[in-house]
């Protein structure tokens, strides 16, 4: 599990594959991570044809240090084998890492897999391309630690809440916005589960898509409500929902300052044969200095 690439997650952007505008204003926006979409962004007939657009795309702009990520579209449909394939044989060495949609279980997991690893083969791929997945069935939910288990290649899962309302039977009327009925959050058991499973997995949980584009106060929310359960970002499907995403899910100078600071006092405090030590009137002890290590640790992969 070790040897996955650590990458930030804070903003996925969605862009639509049919879209070479779109993918150009993606290239160079601020995204940590950019998924060209071939599935819901895409219309059937015009499928065929983004497969295509997507590898000039990857082949012929600058990504900067972004994770260069294609969404595919699902396993039960008659496009995914031939969606990994292509993109990969036309841009595997500009490719990060390929989404599955939709995955029921782990077997979905594993064509994907099985089908990248022969790719790697036949192409000789000098990097391996990861693999993220969307869960979005209420039966993927009910699966969701044996996909979180699956490969070693699995990086991320994101939790898509407009096709789990669908798929759960869900009454709202916009995708990711809150119920104001019921009481309490109402994607609290579906991110909490797949939170869970993925940290127990060793893997990035991320949160998913909020149609709203202009209400940005309803964004950071959601944003703030995933970042608090453990999930690393949220899908922007708007390049206005970037920037509050990426402000969100990191964390603060002071909250930084503060945990190197505790760091330095708790290494000191061990070198003297102590547990836990008094640093300015806080306790700091084997447990917190875990806390504080995931923040270090993320504001290291942000160069914080
Ligand atoms: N990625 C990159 N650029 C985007 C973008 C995206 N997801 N969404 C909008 N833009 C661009 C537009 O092309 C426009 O560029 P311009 O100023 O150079 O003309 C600019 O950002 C402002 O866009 P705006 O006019 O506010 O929105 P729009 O009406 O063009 O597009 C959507 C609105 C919802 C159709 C568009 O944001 C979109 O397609 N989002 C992604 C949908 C998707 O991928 N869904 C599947 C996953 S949930
Ligand atoms: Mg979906």
């Amino acid at each position: 599990m070790s040897d996955r690439p650590l990458r930030l997650r804070r903003s996925q952007l969605a862009v639509p594959g049919s879209s070479e505008k779109m993918m150009t204003k993606a290239a160079g926006s601020a995204a940590d991570h950019v998924f060209c979409d071939l599935e819901d962004a895409v219309a059937p007939n015009a499928k065929p044809a983004a497969r295509h657009q997507i590898i000039d795309a990857l082949n012929n702009l600058d990504w900067g240090k972004k994770t260069r990520c294609v969404r595919v579209n699902d396993t039960s449909t008659e496009w995914c084998y031939e969606d990994i394939i292509t993109v990969i044989e036309g841009a595997g060495e500009n490719l990060d890492t390929i989404m599955v949609p939709k995955v029921m279980n782990g077997a979905d997991v594993l064509f994907a897999d099985k089908l990248i690893s022969q790719l790697e083969q036949k192409l000789k791929l000098k990097k391996r391309i990861g693999l993220e997945v969307l869960i979005e069935e209420v039966e993927a939910l009910q699966n969701v630690v044996e996909i979180s288990t699956a490969t070693p290649r699995l990086e991320a899962m994101i939790f898509g809440m407009g096709d789990y309302s669908a798929s759960m039977g869900v009454d709202i009327r916009e995708i990711g916005g809150a119920n104001s009925v019921y009481p309490g959050d109402i994607w609290h058991y579906a991110r909490f589960q797949i939170t869970v499973a993925a940290r127990s997995a060793g893997i990035d949980a991320v949160d998913g898509p909020y149609a709203n584009f202009k209400d940005e106060e309803g964004f950071r929310v959601e944003c703030k409500r995933a970042n608090t359960l453990g999930m690393v970002g949220k899908w922007a499907i708007h390049p206005a929902q970037i920037e509050p995403a990426l402000d969100v899910f990191s964390p603060r100078e002071k909250d930084v300052t503060w945990a190197r600071d505790m760091a330095a006092a708790y290494a000191k405090a061990e070198a003297e044969g102590l547990g836990s030590v008094n640093h300015k009137g806080v306790m700091v002890d084997a447990a917190s200095m875990r806390i504080f290590n995931n923040i270090i640790k993320k504001a290291d992969l942000i160069g914080m």
